[in-house]
């Protein structure tokens, strides 16, 4: 066990807490982290995106031991969900409360927002409180951008509109690398939504940066200008995605970004491109199942499917609280 005197002040145990051992892969010892904010993953190198997912590692057997870390100690997390959230939003809360840090919720609609000030006014307000670390999701694409311009608190992207949502490709990738291993070469297919999913994009980034190649599936105006992604496919039809498939990503029809409007029907959509038992046997024995929630089951999934034991949707939600303790443990570097 390393004497805590020699811990890296960050990772301290709380007093009275359980000494904590870090594994010698702890990159904190050795290496920084150079980004003040976590906007997208395709701002990470692969080196970078691996750092994390082994530091995530780490922290979920810390959290599995009931240990706690002193690493976010004295530090204030403002949380500013600006839509709807169950997943991101708790893990958030739980992995800056395992890592010491005070959270302050900013329910949206109670706030000054509600009265006109802009985002920007609202962000900055938040900072001459104390609040260090934000954690943004807005409906607006971008918005996390113009945050980090105009503060100087570090912002985590929770998700911005149709365009990326980082802190779930993340947790995506330490998925799919314990169901399958190192992602050099496989097949990884993203069926659904493509065009309105935050969630799409930020895997394309990061499933491509680990090796991995991706093919999209879904009616045509939503697969539409991805053909020239680096390592992305965009399949003729939904067999040929799952031709194969190591693993499959379903994505939810975004019904408040109007997907739903771009549809004859939803029950055209689940005939044609819904997943099922009998569809998932198109792909490799045993694929894994994915899904970022909240599922609309009969839709784009049956439930049989989304409760099957190929489904890892569980296992996501469960690997979203190591995650985000490991970006904001190394945002904090
Ligand atoms: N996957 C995801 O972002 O879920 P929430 O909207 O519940 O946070």
């Amino acid at each position: 066990m390393r004497d805590p005197a020699e811990t890296p002040s960050r990772h301290r145990p709380d007093a009275g807490g359980v000494v904590v051992s870090l594994p010698i892969a702890d990159a904190e010892a050795t290496t920084g982290w150079p980004h003040r904010h976590l906007l997208d993953v395709d701002q990470l190198t692969r080196a970078e995106l691996e750092q994390c997912l082994d530091l995530a590692v780490e922290m979920r057997e810390l959290r599995n031991r009931r240990e706690t870390l002193s690493t976010l100690r004295g530090e204030v997390v403002g949380l500013a969900f600006c839509e709807p959230s169950t997943r991101t939003r708790v893990s958030f809360e739980l992995a800056a409360t395992a890592l010491g840090a005070q959270v302050v919720d900013l329910p949206i609609e109670a706030s000054s927002v509600a009265k006109g000030e802009s985002l920007v006014d609202t962000l900055r307000a938040l900072e001459r409180t104390g609040i260090s670390t934000i954690v943004l999701r807005h409906p607006m694409g971008g918005a996390p951008y113009l945050a980090a311009r105009s503060v100087g608190a570090r912002i985590v992207n929770a998700g911005d509109g149709a365009h990326a949502h980082p802190t779930q490709a993340l947790l995506d990738a330490l998925t799919l690398r314990e169901a399958l291993g190192p992602l050099d070469g496989k097949k990884i297919a993203i069926v659904g939504d493509i065009g309105h999913s935050r969630v799409a994009r930020s895997n394309m980034h990061s499933l491509t940066a680990l090796g991995a190649s991706v093919w999209l599936a879904g009616p045509t105006d939503w697969v539409h200008g991805f053909d020239d992604w680096p390592g992305v496919t965009v399949a003729h039809s939904l067999e040929d995605a799952l031709a194969d498939a190591d693993a499959v990503v379903a994505l939810r029809i975004q019904l408040e970004r109007e997907a739903g409007g771009e549809m004859r029907s939803l029950r055209d959509y689940t005939t044609q491109w819904g997943l099922d038992e009998g569809r998932m046997e198109l792909a490799r024995p045993g694929t894994p199942l994915l899904h970022p929630g909240p599922t609309n089951e009969g839709v784009e999934i049956t439930a049989e499917l989304a409760t099957s034991s190929r489904s890892l949707i569980g296992t996501q939600v469960a690997n979203g609280v190591p995650i985000r303790m490991a970006v904001l443990s190394l945002l904090a570097r």
